[in-house]
């Protein structure tokens, strides 16, 4: 009869000294496996006399629940320390920087519009806007271009297929119609403009979208205007070239930008003048303030009479200057592109190198980030 302390001594002493989790486990297996120690103990219980097994029974089942008992603990401290290891071992360390991530940018166009709406804001100009499918009448007509007038064709236009009446609708060529609107106050359910008064005096500028027919280093289909509009009832032309010079000394952040007025013909200003920057475009870039090219940056004018009729305006009452800068352009001066068609190429690598962080700091010239 095997000495039932003496084996539980030393099974116990076994468990202790098991090193790691796979010697406890073939510990446990020698002594209650299937035939293991214990296990044929208990299987002899069987064969004993009923007062053998009512003596030996709770000591044989005593030495099985003390010896299992030690394993599940000591099973449960390995996993625990083992749990510990890890947990020092894996620590994430907060202070590393947190890897690269990539992040968009601001296309140079957005950014320059925002720069121009901030410099005229400041100005006193609210934003008005209009929708790129526009009427026939707001587009041409209201601005004065004769019905089937060569000017019409001057555009490049794209025309809509015709309703039921024979009128088509066009996209928009220019941000003018948006002066229709704001003097008219032409809404026609179209999500249109924010921000003007009923009355002149007006003072709006237009950010938007326009569509030529036309595709070269400085056009393409689908551009970028602001126009501006300001009424009230003693404007003149110096107004205008003040407010212009202004905006383009604050925009290029220098007084050293050299700029010229040419007389110029648009139906629905007279007089009209065009304004061009100087610029060198003889290297890969485009530089402003030195070279001898001219690049035409805005159109502009006195509001024509027949312009302000056309918008229930009296012209004996009321005068204004418009004008409309070619967005993309000011921002290919500024930022130095030389070829109008990669920006709007969609090309995310052109946009990398071009385009600008949406959390850069506030530019102090513009007060924009
Ligand atoms: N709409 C003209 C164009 O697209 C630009 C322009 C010229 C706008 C004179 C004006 C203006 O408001 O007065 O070429």
């Amino acid at each position: 009869m095997t000495d039932l302390n003496t084996l539980k001594t030393d099974l116990i002493a076994q468990v202790e000294a098991a090193p790691d989790a796979a010697a406890l486990e073939a510990i446990r297996i020698s002594a209650l496996g299937k035939s293991g120690q214990i296990s044929e103990l208990l299987k002899s219980l069987g064969k004993m006399s009923p007062d053998e097994r009512r003596e030996q029974g709770p000591l044989i089942n005593g030495l099985r629940d003390a010896v299992a008992g030690r394993i599940a603990e000591r099973k449960a401290e390995m996993e625990a320390a083992e749990l510990d290891r890890r947990l020092a071992a894996e620590r994430v360390d907060l202070s590393l920087p947190a890897p690269p991530r990539r992040r968009g940018s601001v296309h140079p166009t957005m950014q320059v519009m925002d720069e121009m709406v901030s410099i005229f804001a400041e100005m006193g100009f609210s934003v008005a806007e209009g929708p790129d499918i526009e009427t026939d009448f707001n587009n041409f007509t209201a601005l004065n271009f004769p019905p089937k007038h060569p000017a019409r064709e001057m555009h490049d236009t794209f025309f809509m297929a015709a309703d039921e009446a024979g009128d088509r609708k066009v996209l928009r060529t220019h941000t003018s119609p948006v002066q229709v609107r704001v003097m008219r106050q032409i809404n026609e359910k179209v999500p249109a403009w924010v921000a003007t008064g009923q009355e002149p005096p007006i003072r709006v500028v237009v950010p938007g979208r326009t569509y030529r027919c036309d595709s070269d280093a400085t056009h393409t289909p689908m551009f970028h205007q602001m126009e501006g509009l300001v009424i009230d009832k003693a404007v003149h032309m110096g107004h205008l070239k003040w407010t212009l010079e202004t905006f383009i000394s604050r925009f290029f952040e220098t007084e050293g930008v050299v700029s010229r007025f040419r007389p110029h013909h648009f139906p629905f200003t007279e007089p009209s003048a065009e304004m061009d920057v100087q610029c060198d475009r003889s290297g890969g870039d485009i530089k402003i303030g030195q070279g001898t090219d001219w690049l035409e940056v805005v159109g502009c004018g006195m509001v024509h009479p027949n312009v302000l009729r056309n918008c229930g305006l009296d012209p004996e009452v009321w005068q204004g200057f418009a004008f409309g800068f070619g967005v993309d352009r000011l921002g290919m001066l500024k930022y130095g592109m030389p070829d109008l068609r990669d920006m709007f190429a969609g090309d995310a690598r052109w946009l990398g190198h071009y385009g600008f962080s949406p959390f850069a700091m506030p530019n102090p010239a513009t007060g924009l980030s």
